[in-house]
Formats: C-alpha cells, sequence, structure tokens
C-alpha cells in the first residue's frame, strides 16, 4: 500500500473512533498525536477563536497562524493584537509574496475580484492559498473551524479529512457545531471576537469581498456576495 492509502485507512479509522468525542477530546487525541507537526489555522472568525482557546488552553507551543492578504477590515487587525493579548501568544503571520501582488494589481487592478471568478481566484491564489506551503513547512496535520452547515460544500466534510491538495491531515474539531453553539461559547468562555459579527456580519473575509447579510440570510450570503453559491471557496478548501 502506498503511504498515503495507508494514511487515508487511519482516516477512516479515526473517524470511526472519535465518532461521539468532544471537540476537546479530539483535539487532546491529536496534539499528543502530532506533537509539533500539528497547526492550527485562522482567519480570526468565530469558529477559529474557539479553536484557538481550546487548543491554547491544552498546549501554549502549538503554533498558530494567519494569513494576511493586505485586505482585511481594520478591525479583523484589531482582533489579531487582541487575541495575541488575550492567550499571550505572538500568532505568526504569512504576507503575500509582494512582487506578485504587484504583477497581478498591474495586470489587472486593485480590485480584481470584481470582474469575473477566475481574476477574484487569482487574487486569493495569489494572497493566500500561495502562502500554505510555508505555513505547512514540516507539518503533517493542520486543525481548521469548517462546520457542516455553513455550506453545501462542507456538509460533505468529516471530521478527519486527507487534503490532498496539501498532502496533509486536515482535523475540523467543530465540524458538527452549529452557528448558535459556537456563538454560545465565545460568550461562555469571553473571548475576543470581531466586532463585526455585532454588526451583521456573521463570516468575515477580505473587505471589498464580505458585507453584511440581512436578517434570514444564509452566513456567507455576505462573502463574494455578487459570485453564485457553487464558486464561494477561496481555494484553501477545494474539494
Ligand atoms: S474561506 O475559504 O471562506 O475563506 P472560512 O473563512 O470559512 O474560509 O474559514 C474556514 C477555515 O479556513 C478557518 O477555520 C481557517 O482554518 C481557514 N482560513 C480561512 N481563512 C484563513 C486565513 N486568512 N488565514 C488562515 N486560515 C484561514
Ligand atoms: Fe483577494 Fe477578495 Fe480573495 Fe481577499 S477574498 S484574497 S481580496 S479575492
Amino acid at each position: 500500500m502506498e503511504p498515503v492509502d495507508e494514511v487515508k485507512v487511519q482516516i477512516a479509522q479515526w473517524n470511526e473512533e472519535l465518532k461521539g468525542k468532544s471537540s476537546e477530546e479530539v483535539i487532546a487525541f491529536f496534539l499528543k498525536y502530532y506533537g509539533e507537526k500539528i497547526v492550527l489555522s485562522t482567519s480570526l472568525g468565530l469558529e477559529d477563536q474557539v479553536l484557538t482557546e481550546m487548543v491554547m488552553g491544552q498546549n501554549k507551543e502549538v503554533e498558530v497562524f494567519t494569513l494576511d492578504t493586505g485586505r482585511l477590515f481594520p478591525e479583523t487587525y484589531d482582533l489579531i493584537a487582541r487575541t495575541n493579548k488575550h492567550f499571550g501568544i505572538r500568532m505568526k503571520t504569512y504576507f503575500p509574496e509582494a512582487e506578485k501582488v504587484e504583477d497581478m494589481v498591474a495586470h489587472h487592478g486593485i480590485n480584481l475580484f470584481y470582474d469575473g471568478v477566475e481574476k477574484r481566484k487569482m487574487c486569493c491564489g495569489i494572497r493566500k492559498v500561495a502562502q500554505l506551503p510555508r505555513a505547512f513547512k514540516g507539518k503533517e496535520a493542520w486543525i481548521c473551524g469548517l462546520r457542516k452547515d455553513q455550506s453545501v460544500s462542507r456538509f460533505f466534510s468529516s471530521l478527519v479529512e486527507w487534503d490532498a491538495n496539501n498532502g496533509l491531515v486536515k482535523i475540523n474539531p467543530l465540524i458538527q457545531w452549529t452557528e448558535k453553539q459556537v456563538m454560545a461559547y465565545i460568550k461562555e468562555h469571553k473571548i475576543p471576537y470581531n466586532l463585526l459579527h455585532d454588526r451583521g456580519f456573521p463570516s468575515i473575509g477580505c473587505e471589498p469581498c464580505t458585507r453584511a447579510v440581512e436578517p434570514g440570510e444564509d452566513s456567507r450570503a455576505g462573502r463574494w456576495w455578487w459570485e453564485n453559491e457553487a464558486h464561494k471557496e477561496c481555494g484553501l478548501h477545494k474539494r
């Protein structure tokens, strides 16, 4: 069997064995299993704030990183600072390659993302996805905040998955959580969160690509709102 097939068998086993375990138990299991080879990625969203609390509560040495696209909301930068202070950490920030951004802007304009899915994906590619190999260097697993009820494509995600794009194991400890549960946990544990959430922004990405949602609208309706639902992933979670 190829090593990657062995990992896939292992993943299927874990999904079976860890069924019914709490998110904290799942995290404890994988922090122990992977040691320094595990990393937590955060966009500073509500789910990621919950995960940061859970992971840091167990081991402050675990690496936490965020991809700074250069187009984030001021409130998100403020939250990076507040989160670092709250947990006594200094999360690692990855910036895009300056020359790549300069070329893209020179050829396609500063707000190219409004000119079609292809250009939007180019921007996400250069500003976010291209930095993942640096963030994942020497790592074998990443923890992230996907939940099934975030979108149709995420409904088919599992607690533990093989991430073929990055060649590592992806762990989604909050996969079964609802939006309400996430907010309740944030409040209960007094975790800092993005002030935009109180102003109608349930899901927050880059400033030009995120708007507030109306009551009753889907929580991701404000992300790349001019695109149709099927395209709404930035490439970090390609399936
Ligand atoms: S996105 O694909 O629509 O942008 P979303 O905001 O729902 O993703 O976040 C899902 C998970 O992807 C987060 O829990 C986090 O692990 C990871 N992620 C998304 N954006 C970033 C970012 N800028 N930096 C680091 N991780 C991110
Ligand atoms: Fe570019 Fe928008 Fe993607 Fe941010 S979300 S990287 S601004 S296209």
